[in-house]
């Protein structure tokens, strides 16, 4: 079912190492970039969107089978309201504009993460546009929206405490594929590749569970100027390490 367009990137990954099957990206630096250029911090998240546009088809064109991206977490409620009502402006807007590219090249949109919370128009939107791509089977563009992993692992011993009390599973039963079937991304593939612009070390409450093995990449460029060419240099990087899971 994994359809790879064409990759003309491919041959610009030195060593042509493997390539991840799931890259996640903590898109971090928005607001730096914008101060750096004394404007306001909306003309970073829409520097961001841009930013995101070709870092996705960038990820298409090398074969990547899902890209997850850090667009909104469950902590971001604590920025300003005005903030918070740009980002969600700058969703509406990356859906109205990018809805017809993303179904047209084949992709599946995904979102993890609780975005029922958001307006009933935004959520209707979101739903409309993961309905629109729902029967493509190419490559997978996952959005964390309201996303925090120990609410998702929350959710997860939730659902397995509901199934125990109603007899349908036995505690013995609870094993690391029942947490994982449990999780927003219990459709993705592994995670293979974690990477974090901006220069800060630290994940963020971002995919805690699914980054027990994945590389991790942290790098200081801001977000908005993260490039085609420096995805393909994580992906070469990636394709350089060895990766033992306690083996040896
Ligand atoms: C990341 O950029 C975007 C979101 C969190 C939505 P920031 O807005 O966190 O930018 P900095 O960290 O303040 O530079
Ligand atoms: C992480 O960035 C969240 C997103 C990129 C959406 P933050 O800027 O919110 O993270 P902290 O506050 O620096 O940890
Ligand atoms: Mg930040």
């Amino acid at each position: 079912m994994r359809t790879v367009s064409s990759a003309p990137i491919l041959s610009a990954v030195p060593g042509g190492g493997a390539i991840p099957r799931h890259v996640a990206i903590i898109m971090d630096g928005n607001g730096r970039w914008a101060k750096q250029r004394h404007l306001p911090r909306l003309a970073g998240h829409k520097a961001g969107v841009d930013a995101v546009r070709k870092v996705t088809r960038a990820a298409r064109a090398m074969g990547i089978e899902a890209l997850t991206l850090y667009a909104f977490s469950s902590e971001n409620w604590r920025r300003p309201e005005e903030e918070v009502s740009d980002l969600m402006g700058l969703l509406r807007i990356f859906i109205r504009s990018d809805l017809d590219e993303l179904a047209r090249e084949n992709v599946r949109l995904r979102v993890i993460g609780d975005y029922r919370r958001f307006a009933p128009d935004l959520v209707a939107m979101v739903d409309g546009a993961i309905a629109r791509t729902a029967g493509n089977d190419g490559p997978i563009l996952a959005i964390a929206l309201n996303y925090g992993a120990q609410a998702e692992l929350v959710g997860a011993a939730r659902q397995l405490a509901e199934d125990v009390r109603a007899g349908r599973m036995d505690p013995s039963a609870i094993d690391a594929g029942a947490i994982e079937a449990r999780l927003d991304t219990h459709d993705l593939p592994p995670l293979d590749l974690l990477i974090r612009t901006s220069g800060e070390h630290r994940l963020s409450n971002f995919l805690l569970w699914q980054a027990a093995y994945a590389e991790l990449l942290f790098v200081e460029t801001l977000w908005p100027d993260f490039s085609p060419a420096e995805l393909a240099e994580a992906v070469a990087a990636f394709g350089r390490r060895q990766r033992r899971y306690g083996g040896l």
